[in-house]
């Protein structure tokens, strides 16, 4: 599409430089500075790079969480298994050792993947506020239509600018909202593993874990379920929402930059021909010519409201404009406090389990 897009631009910057003199526009003036100015951003993209950079970081950043997050139930399973500590026969002071270095990378993996969120939370909210401050800088350019018009088009295009205005203004209420819960999730996602990990940490520097081998074999039974669930709680099915909305703006930014980008070239264009009635058509219904860029907002926000509201707030918010708060979603922040119980590990240990450590010290 990006490639299409640059086709299209030199192509219509060389008819015009066949055209131009024949058609002895006096808005473009003679062969200016002015002018020199406008071919340049007629040939250029208007799309600003950093737009896709911000936008590839953040879907690597994605890859990354999705790619260390597959087969943490299955990697859990497979390093605290215990079945092979009792077949050791000849069991030693060895692999007593290589049980506890499991016990290590447990936390470790908490820790690496709370990172990894805070990686993805910084780089999509990059992303998104790219995303707004691209639209913003689209809607610049537009502006940068000479001012010297015909009063009627004068109106028309103080009409087609403020419809546009209106355009980024729903745009970016919509990619705040997903800013937020995106933000949110990540958030106590990130809290919640961090402080899983902070704990299982603190047991294995203070508690003095014996090393005896059902000692060992018991806590790792401990850690299984608990780790299991845990991770489900703080994931759930929030982080899944999380991506797809991620996924679906992607597609539905791109659309639009591009939209956008067309539309300045098809101005630029038709200031630079002149003949308003034939080529600037559009901008004698600007609520039409928008339409389309409408619809892929709304169709956004249905699928977040889907997505994260089971559609309760219907899209008929759209081009309604109200300055109603939008309902917090705190559950987002909830599950920070109740993934844990308050008294944990304590609480959740047997006694045996109790006494396979020397020092036990409230966390
Ligand atoms: C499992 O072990 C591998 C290799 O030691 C480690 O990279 C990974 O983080 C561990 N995963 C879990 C969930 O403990
Ligand atoms: C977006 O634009 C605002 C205002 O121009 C600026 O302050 C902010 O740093 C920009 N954000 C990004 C991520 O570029
Ligand atoms: C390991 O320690 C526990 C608790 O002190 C004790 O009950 C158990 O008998 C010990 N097991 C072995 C194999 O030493």
């Amino acid at each position: 599409m990006n490639l299409c897009g640059t086709n299209f631009t030199l192509t219509l910057a060389f008819i015009m430089i066949i055209v131009r003199p024949l058609e002895g526009n006096e808005h473009v003036g003679k062969l200016s500075p002015k002018f020199e100015r406008w071919m340049h951003s007629i040939r250029g993209e208007y799309i600003p790079l950093e737009f896709f950079n911000v936008m590839n970081s953040a879907d690597l950043s994605k890859q990354d969480l999705q790619n260390l997050l597959r087969n943490f139930l299955e990697n859990l399973q497979k390093n605290l298994t215990t079945s092979a500590i009792l077949n050791v026969i000849d069991y030693n002071h060895q692999s007593n050792r290589n049980q506890i270095r499991k016990l290590w990378e447990l936390s470790d993996f908490f820790y690496l993947s709370a990172d990894v969120a805070n990686a993805f939370a910084h780089d999509s909210q990059m992303y998104y506020e790219v995303t707004k401050n691209s639209s913003y800088k689209l809607l610049l350019h537009l502006r940068q239509i000479p001012s010297a018009q015909p009063t009627l088009v004068k109106m028309l295009l103080t009409n087609y600018f403020a419809e546009m205005e209106f355009f980024h203004i729903m745009f970016s209420e919509i990619i705040d909202e997903v800013l937020e819960y995106t933000q949110n999730t990540l958030l106590s996602i990130q809290n919640t593993f961090t402080y899983y990990a902070d704990i299982q940490r603190f047991i294995l520097e203070n508690w003095n874990l014996k090393s005896n081998i059902s000692c060992i074999k018991e806590y790792m039974e401990f850690l299984k379920p608990c780790s299991a669930k845990v991770f489900r709680c703080a994931t759930d099915t929030k982080l899944d929402v999380v991506f797809d909305v991620f996924a679906m703006t992607e597609l539905t930014s791109k659309y639009i930059m591009h939209q956008l980008e067309f539309r300045i070239q098809r101005l630029f264009n038709c200031f630079y021909f002149g003949n308003y009635e034939i080529r600037c058509k559009f901008l004698q219904n600007a609520e039409h010519d928008f339409e389309i860029l409408f619809n892929s907002i709304e169709d956004l926000e249905i699928y977040y409201d889907i997505k994260t509201k089971n559609g309760r707030v219907s899209a008929l918010r759209l081009r309604r404009h109200s300055n109603s708060n939008i309902e917090e979603d705190t559950t987002g922040l909830r599950v920070y406090n109740n993934c844990l119980p308050r008294d944990f590990p304590q609480s959740e240990m047997s006694n045996s389990l109790i006494n396979c450590f020397n020092t036990i010290q409230k966390y």
